[in-house]
């Protein structure tokens, strides 16, 4: 089965029992800086779950653009990925078990033909928290599940959530495809890692909310919140052995051996470069696709090592010049029917990926220089220091694999065990970093972040106004301190120009605007003239927030209910961010 079929077939199916489709939120989280990318299709949808009401009503279906950096070194084997897609359906607080178990047992079998025997499901078994989950075992049982078809598992394989630190989460009930193996010992289950079973599709009844204090607590109502893996049932319905085996990666494949000349599946080290460079590729032309660019920090330095990476990689398979391009325009080619942001964005997304490409191409040059020194500082030692080991990896991205190799042919070794001290040291550093990122999130600093939020849609019109009509949002970040707003501008903002945008947005605040919010559908939106980022990923109804006749933008808020709030605005720096692209960061509040 194609994939767009895939996705057709399970949209429809929802359609037909009353869900509204909505789109693809952007990777980007467009509210929760506490996480760097979208993970889950549930994830943009966290108010309603917690009870907002929804302007496209209580059952909801999509699928979601998703990506998931926990397992970036592993991908290269059979099942890891950094981007993949999820199908989801939702019950704000509508139907519970019995209708979201029927309809899975439903879709699977009667609609997509896998037999109820290939089939596996695993339930809650209870704990302090939460009772057994016998309701949903039952309701299993209640569609011909045998009792060993059925397994109980504790927190740790059947709870689902919360996405951040807290939120809604509940008790899950996971099902596998079973491919008929016998099992590899008395212990197999859906848990066991043999590959008989392979998750397809995990159904959460999300009826609790996590707090900060690991408290579990009932949510005003009761939710259902499901995800399907595409690339994994697409795996079972056409039969092959891996992800990277299904008609999503057929053209990224062909393009890759297009390009290196080399064939995959011809050996097992070269079959394994063929995965990172098509995950990461594909990973990448999506990131860019929401405007991100390859950066130091943030979802910027994700990018950045999925591209140095794939770069890395494609090297290994013996291309050295720069081509990922091309594996970029058959990702935008073979997406942009289900994911049109890729078509609209595909300039931004091919400089970019050239641009970044071209760096790390320069900084390898750079680095088997200082490489060389070392070897000359090194002198008649066997062994490379774990510091020069590791700091041809910080400085010059070098994998300490690629370290190693050309230190053999130098007859030398590297202090492995050093280097790995180094790196775990660093590792632990970044972890608190993003800990703390998460701790000092939306919550603790929520009336910043809105005031920020305001003051983003007042410089985009600004700029506009000042700078030239033409001025798109790029890219947007948020913390409680900083607005940073990336657009497209070939050239430096001129002193005068910011001055007079700094200008125009103090006086929007001193003229002490009303901000309104107003739900339409994106039709009457467009008519309206606002503006948006990135066009339909909203939905059929989108919010659109109106500033007097200074900004009129779609958008999923938080704002501040009148200009005044802010107090005043300050441009702190403008750069350039990439090519054709400007930064500025600002800040708001009171400066005299
Ligand atoms: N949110 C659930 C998951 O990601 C469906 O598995």
């Amino acid at each position: 089965m194609e994939a767009q079929q895939m996705r057709e077939t399970y949209i429809n199916f929802f359609k037909e029992r009353g869900h509204a489709q909505i789109s693809s939120a952007p990777l980007i989280p467009e509210n929760d800086p506490t996480v760097l990318f979208t993970t889950a299709g549930m994830h943009p949808l966290v108010p309603y779950l917690l009870g907002e009401k929804h302007p496209a009503g209580k059952r909801l279906t999509d699928f979601q653009k998703c990506v998931r950096t926990g397992d970036i070194d592993e991908v290269g084997d059979a099942s890891h990925l950094t981007f993949f897609e999820m199908l989801g359906n939702w019950s704000l607080g509508d139907y519970f078990k019995k209708e979201s178990i029927a309809w899975s047992y439903e879709l699977l079998t009667d609609v997509l033909g896998i037999k109820r025997e290939q089939l596996a499901v695993t339930v809650f078994a209870g704990d302090a928290d939460a009772p057994r989950d016998d309701e949903t075992a039952d309701l299993w049982r209640s569609h011909g599940m045998t009792d060993d078809q059925i397994f109980f598992y504790g927190k740790a394989d059947n709870w689902w959530g919360p996405a951040g630190q807290t939120g809604p989460c509940g008790p899950d009930t996971e099902i596998f495809f079973d491919d008929g193996r016998p099992k590899c010992g008395p212990n197999c289950g859906p848990s066991c890692h043999c590959g008989k079973y392979t998750e397809i599709w995990n159904n959460v009844f999300m009826q609790y909310f996590k707090d900060a204090d690991g408290k579990f607590t009932p949510l005003k109502q009761m939710n259902v919140d499901t995800g399907m893996g595409l690339e994994r049932i697409l795996r079972v319905l056409n039969h092959v052995e891996t992800v990277y085996d299904t008609p999503l990666f057929t053209g990224i494949i062909a393009k890759v051996e297009e390009i290196t000349g080399k064939k995959y599946g011809s050996d097992e080290e070269t079959t394994r470069a063929f995965r990172i460079v098509a995950d990461h590729l594909r990973a990448a032309t999506f990131i860019l696709g929401d405007g991100v660019v390859p950066a130091k920090i943030g979802q910027g330095y994700i990018l950045r090592r999925l591209i140095r990476r794939a770069s890395r990689y494609l090297s290994k398979l013996g291309m050295d010049d720069v081509c990922m391009r091309q594996v970029a325009e058959v990702v935008v080619e073979q997406y942009s029917k289900a994911y049109p942001e890729l078509e609209r964005n595909k300039d931004f997304i091919y400089t970019n990926i050239t641009g970044e490409e071209e760096k790390f191409h320069k900084t390898l040059v750079k680095g088997l220089r200082r490489f060389n020194e070392m070897i000359a500082e090194a002198g008649d030692a066997e062994t490379l220091p774990g510091d020069m080991v590791f700091r041809l990896y910080d400085t010059f991205g070098f994998p300490v694999e690629l370290t190693q190799e050309l230190a053999a042919e130098q007859g030398k070794k590297v202090d492995l065990q050093d280097f790995q001290d180094r790196f775990k040291a660093h590792q632990e550093n970044s972890r608190m970093g993003a800990d703390q990122q998460f701790k000092g999130g939306l919550a603790d600093h929520a009336v910043e972040t809105t005031k920020l939020h305001t003051a983003t849609h007042l410089l985009n019109a600004a700029l506009r106004k000042i700078v030239s009509p033409d001025i798109q949002q790029k890219g947007s970040n948020i913390t409680a301190e900083r607005l940073r707003f990336d657009f497209n501008l070939d050239r430096k903002c001129t002193p005068e120009e910011l001055k007079a945008v700094e200008q125009y947005v103090n006086d929007a605040i001193k003229a002490a605007i009303p901000v309104v919010c107003e739900e339409m559908p994106i039709e009457k939106a467009r008519e309206r003239g606002a503006i948006g980022v990135f066009g339909d990923k909203y939905g059929e109804m989108v919010k659109v927030y109106t500033i007097g006749d200074v900004s009129c933008e779609i958008c999923g808020g938080p704002h501040v209910s009148n200009t005044s709030e802010l107090q005043g605005f300050k441009i702190k720096k403008e750069e350039s961010s990439a090519a054709g692209i400007r930064r500025i960061k600002a800040v708001v509040g009171k400066f005299d």
